[in-house]
């Protein structure tokens, strides 16, 4: 065990030093009150940790004069995505400017990365211009170099620089405001997305209209695909009480906005639309690099794709159906006994139809427990064999894999260990660059 832990650690700070980021681009900011509006915006539409979760990126800050005419027009959506577009994905300075090769050049931007920019809408054109002017534009074919290079404002050479421009940059269709996203149609999104079954769950049982309130103010859907459903090891939802059933879908929603950047930055479990005094339903987040998931407790659900993002409404498919613990115990729920071959896989989406649709269960009624007590341990049937098989993240089975009870010896030491080490090392890049 010892050598493990020790493998475990090692491995558990390469990963934290890749994940961890010196800058804060709302502290950089904070020193220049000209600038404060841009900076409130960041915050607003969460492109500070999308910042603060980057190795390398320029800021293209605005004054506040710029800011306040952009805002005063457009909703919050707009102002995000043409926010995004003077987020750049490279370093670039002063000296950086004045000696691009051939006098131009397109840099990608944090709008690229949303999957909303079509052809080169999600790039940015940097023109070095005659006279030691430096104009941006959009990198969309054909658009004019209407804004400016102004000065340099900071930089932590070679992973953030922040630098002014005189103008926004604004590409083609960038100010079409998305739709309000009391008026999106989350089911339409959803199937398209192929989270059909899920779609059925949540109309059949009333959620939907409690995913529809909460999405004026502020939602993140974690939806589970199709084949999520269909993953063997997942328990039979149709056994679970009502109450329970209504509870396992709403803990697959926060009531804020958390796009993948916010996500990626969150340290601290956070609370679902499940969460009452009930039962905490509580979710954490593990990330590396660009991968993201989340940790129910019972199980992890890697984020599959962003399906819509724009504020205050964000939805993500995710490869696993997230079980909590206050369902589902922290041992393995009863369901997976039965061996992949044998379970049989729940029925899709169509069959579900006849059965009676259930009416909308009050939602302050505590959840059932689960018709099988959580409590007996892990099923024999579940060796180390059926682990190694089961660990293909894709396929959905690994929420629900029955580790031993020394998996979780060592589960339960990594986490203690990761999070400390976390806890250091954050501590000690803040000294050395804060
Ligand atoms: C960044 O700085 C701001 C203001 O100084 C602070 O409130 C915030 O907690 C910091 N964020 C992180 C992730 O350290
Ligand atoms: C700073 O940038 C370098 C080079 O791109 C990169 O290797 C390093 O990880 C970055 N450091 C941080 C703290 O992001
Ligand atoms: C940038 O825009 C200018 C002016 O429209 C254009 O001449 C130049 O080719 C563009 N640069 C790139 C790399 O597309
Ligand atoms: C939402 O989309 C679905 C599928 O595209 C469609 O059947 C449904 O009528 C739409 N609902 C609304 C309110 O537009
Ligand atoms: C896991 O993935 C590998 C390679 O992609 C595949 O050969 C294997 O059959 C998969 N195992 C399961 C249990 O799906």
């Amino acid at each position: 065990m010892g050598a493990l832990r020790t493998i475990i650690l090692i491995l558990a700070f390469i990963a934290t030093v890749t994940v961890v980021n010196c800058h804060n681009i709302t502290a950089i900011l904070s020193a220049f009150p000209e600038y404060s509006e841009y900076n409130n915006y960041l915050s607003q539409t969460k492109l500070d940790d999308e910042i603060n979760s980057r190795d390398t990126v320029t800021v293209l800050v605005l004054n506040n004069g710029a800011v306040s005419a952009l805002a005063a027009k457009h909703p919050l959506a707009v102002v995000k995505n043409v926010l995004s577009l003077h987020i750049l994905l490279d370093y670039f300075d002063n000296k950086k400017l004045h000696a691009i090769p051939d006098g131009s050049a397109l840099s990608t931007t944090m709008y690229q990365t949303t999957g909303n920019a079509p052809g080169n809408v999600g790039f940015v054109n940097i023109t070095d211009l005659k006279g030691g002017k430096v104009g941006f534009g959009s990198g969309a074919p054909g658009s004019k170099l209407d804004s400016s290079y102004t000065k340099s404002v900071k930089q932590i050479p070679y992973n953030i620089s922040v630098l002014e421009i005189n103008a926004p940059i604004i590409a083609p269709g960038i100010l079409t405001a998305p739709a309000e996203s009391a008026n999106v149609n989350i089911t339409g999104l959803l199937e398209k997305a192929g989270c059909k079954t899920f779609v059925k769950y949540i109309t059949d049982t009333g959620v939907l209209k409690v995913f529809q309130m909460a999405a004026e103010k502020g939602l993140t859907l974690f939806a589970p695909n199709d084949e999520a459903f269909k993953a063997a090891g997942v328990p039979d939802l149709s056994k679970l009480s009502n109450a329970a059933l209504v509870a396992l879908l709403q803990y697959h929603a926060l009531a804020r906005y958390a796009p993948k950047g916010s996500l990626k930055t969150t340290k601290t479990s956070m609370a679902t639309l499940a969460t009452s005094a009930a039962g905490k339903y509580d979710i954490s987040v593990k990330t590396a690099g660009d991968d993201v998931r989340l940790d129910s407790g019972v199980g992890t659900s890697r984020l599959a794709s962003t399906v819509l993002d724009s504020t205050p409404l964000c939805i993500f498919t995710v490869d696993s159906v997230l079980l909590p613990t206050e369902l589902f115990g922290k041992a393995p729920s009863p369901a997976p006994v039965m061996s992949p071959e044998s379970s049989p896989a729940p029925a899709p989406s169509d069959d579900l139809s006849p059965e009676p649709a259930v009416a909308p269960a009050p939602l302050d009624a505590p959840p059932a427990p689960p018709a099988e007590s959580p409590v007996d341990g892990p099923a024999p049937s579940d060796g180390p064999t059926a682990d190694s098989e089961n660990s293909n993240a894709s396929n959905g089975v690994t929420s629900v894999k029955a580790p031993s009870v020394s998996d979780f010896r060592v589960i339960y030491h990594v986490n203690v260990d990761y999070v400390g080490l976390c806890y250091v090392l954050s501590l000690h890049f803040k000294c050395f660059y804060g």
